[in-house]
């Protein structure tokens, strides 16, 4: 093979990812830098698209509401690991956020009033946790679609510029500053260097690890892994939320939305079980209760089918009207991926892994932060990350539904802004490092010349299947130490991995098995964060270790990788002090 060409971009902003979070961010560095994004897909096409019943915001239009709940129930929700001054920022913003979208123009859905339409969602109360309260705003069930193409438009009449389907192979860096990343053109084959000013990360999650799953194909978190190959930290990667409603066989997502607005899940029996795991509020609990309640009763033999295998989400009784009017996008999932007509029929569901709680530890301004014990809020100059890719850490243990829209607008909005002004206050680029993009060039190259027996799709398969069954929802000693072995074992088959496509246009077996590469180096800070890890909180459950442990567990793990790939744990402190008001403390937790 000839040599393949290096083409070399410079820009102020780079923001990598077109989701929600990049998308914003870009939109508020173009108001005063020049702004380049890289994505893998069109905009459009990113994983924000699939976001259904809505965003988070005390804006009041059904009933009265206040930050100050809205940021008691995050706090409450994240199992008390959420850190309290980003988590005030985000609820304080949100209205703020929202508005702005609504003068953009995305069209959400409207009250009798002309007001934006709320509507119930798990964890989401007023009065520190008495009853449910209308916080999260929709756009029917399609409120990420609406708020992505409302983003992209503006991007364009903003003048950022797009780089579409570019895959990032390495993070650059030069004397301990972020200077771009090393990029591959998937449509013609070709290296591009993007030398930039400030690079903000908003890369997305990494749920593609768990073989049931509501993500994306995108979805396999490189931006994590270019970090921990750059010898930065993540944080938090054991956290994997599974959302109650995944459709049975399938995993994709049914909105909680669908609870929202009165559907209830029954088991074999017919039986409301959630009164008895959430006396409360039942089936608007948190996800990481429903879900265990839900497998809990496929453990105890309640489950649904000839397996016991799924349980059912009833919505019928709310109406055909009301179904096609708020929820057109379930009826169409549940009839084309479950065969039910869901104004007729319950919906069969299961736990779909959904959300990744951890990423690359960033402070409340997006900055990328060294986050070890020594300096764990040392900023690494000219690196932002935001959104899913990003801990922030506003969600902890575990996210409330509707709070995702809401941090990719939140803290895509403040990145944009923060790497704006520290691209306009230098006055020309940090260099490149000597031979920028070595290794990534190297990575692809030997895959493109080399011809390895072993085959991305087989060990795909196995990581998912295995991080799914010895990582999941339950975890033990045993199975998280089983996962630690065959995740050795597939790092040593990956070193021997060949595609068979040797072209440079669209060539996806290339792209696909650097996407493994990136997957296995963080399963491994996964599996290692959940088995050191003596305690259940929020998503990460142990049944060895049934109870929260505030003693000795109420911090942070943050992981990093040496050459090797062996992954290093360190802890830092949780950010106990809000901005304003005062400090929430772990509390017992009471539905
Ligand atoms: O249930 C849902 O609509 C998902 C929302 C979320 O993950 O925030």
């Amino acid at each position: 093979m000839g040599d393949i060409p290096v083409t070399v971009h410079k820009h102020d902003a780079l923001i990598v990812g077109a989701g929600g979070a990049g998308l914003r961010a870009a939109l508020e560095a173009s108001k005063s830098v020049n702004t380049a994004v890289i994505s893998q897909v069109f905009p459009t096409r990113s994983h924000t698209v699939a976001a259904q019943g809505g965003v988070a915001a005390s804006l009041s239009n059904v009933e009265p509401d206040d930050w100050v709940w809205h940021m008691f129930d995050t706090i409450k929700g994240s199992d008390y690991l959420g850190d309290q001054d980003a988590i005030e920022l985000m609820c304080r913003m949100a209205p703020e956020v929202v508005i702005e979208l609504e003068h953009m123009g995305m069209p959400f859905s409207r009250l009798q009033d002309g007001k934006i339409f709320q509507r119930r969602f798990g964890g989401h109360t007023k009065n520190f946790g008495k009853e449910a309260i209308c916080r999260t705003c929709a756009a029917a069930d399609r409120t990420g679609h609406a708020m992505l193409h409302t983003l992209y438009e503006q991007c364009v009449k903003n003048h950022v510029i797009f780089y579409n389907e570019f895959f990032a192979l390495e993070l650059l860096m030069n004397e301990g500053h972020v200077v771009g990343v090393l990029a591959w053109d998937i449509a013609n084959g070709g290296f591009h260097i993007f030398h930039a000013k400030a690079t903000l990360f908003a890369t997305g999650g990494y749920i593609r690890v768990y073989k049931t799953n509501s993500n994306a194909h995108i979805n396999t978190g490189d931006g994590l892994s270019l970090s921990l190959r750059a010898g930065l930290p993540v944080e938090d990667l054991e956290f994997v939320q599974f959302h109650p409603t995944g459709i049975y066989g399938v995993g994709n997502l049914i909105t909680e939305g669908v609870r929202g607005e009165g559907g209830y899940l029954l088991n074999k029996d017919g039986e409301r079980f959630m009164k008895r795991y959430a006396p409360t509020v039942w089936d608007l609990a948190s996800r990481d209760v429903v879900s265990r309640a839900m497998a809990e009763e496929m453990r105890q033999g309640r489950g649904c089918g000839p397996k016991g295998d799924y349980i059912l989400l009833k919505l019928d009784h709310i109406g055909a009207d009301l179904i096609h009017e708020r929820l057109p996008g379930i009826w169409e999932l549940a009839y084309v991926f479950a065969h039910v007509d869901c104004t007729k029929e319950p919906i069969p569901v299961t736990p779909t892994a959904h959300y990744s709680m951890g990423g690359i530890p960033t402070n409340r301004f997006a900055e990328v932060v060294l986050g070890n014990m020594e300096k764990p809020e040392e900023p690494v100059k000219g690196f932002y990350a935001a959104g899913e890719a990003a801990c922030a850490s506003v969600h902890g243990a575990n996210r409330l539904g509707s709070n995702s829209l809401l941090d990719i607008m939140v803290f895509g909005k403040v990145g944009g802004k923060r790497m704006a002004e520290f691209a306009a206050s230098l006055p020309e680029h940090v260099p490149l490092p000597e031979n920028p993009g070595r290794k990534g060039i190297e990575e692809v190259k030997n895959l493109l010349n080399g011809n390895g027996p072993e085959r991305m799709g087989a060990i795909w398969d196995e990581l998912k299947e295995t991080m799914e069954f010895n990582c999941g929802v339950f975890r033990t000693e045993e199975t998280l130490t089983t996962q630690r072995g065959i995740l050795k074992k597939l790092c040593e088959r990956f070193k021997k991995v060949g595609i068979a496509d040797k072209g440079l246009a669209f060539n996806l077996d290339l792209i696909e098995t650097l996407e493994l590469g990136h997957m296995l180096d963080f399963s491994k800070a996964i599996v290692e964060g959940a088995l050191a890890r003596q305690e259940s909180r929020g998503a990460h459950y142990r049944d060895d270790y049934p109870n929260r442990d505030d003693v000795n567990w109420h911090k942070h793990t943050l992981a990093t990788m040496d050459e090797d790939g062996t992954i290093y744990l360190d802890y830092k402190p949780v950010r106990m002090k809000p901005l304003t008001v005062p400090t929430f403390e772990p509390k017992e937790r009471v539905y």
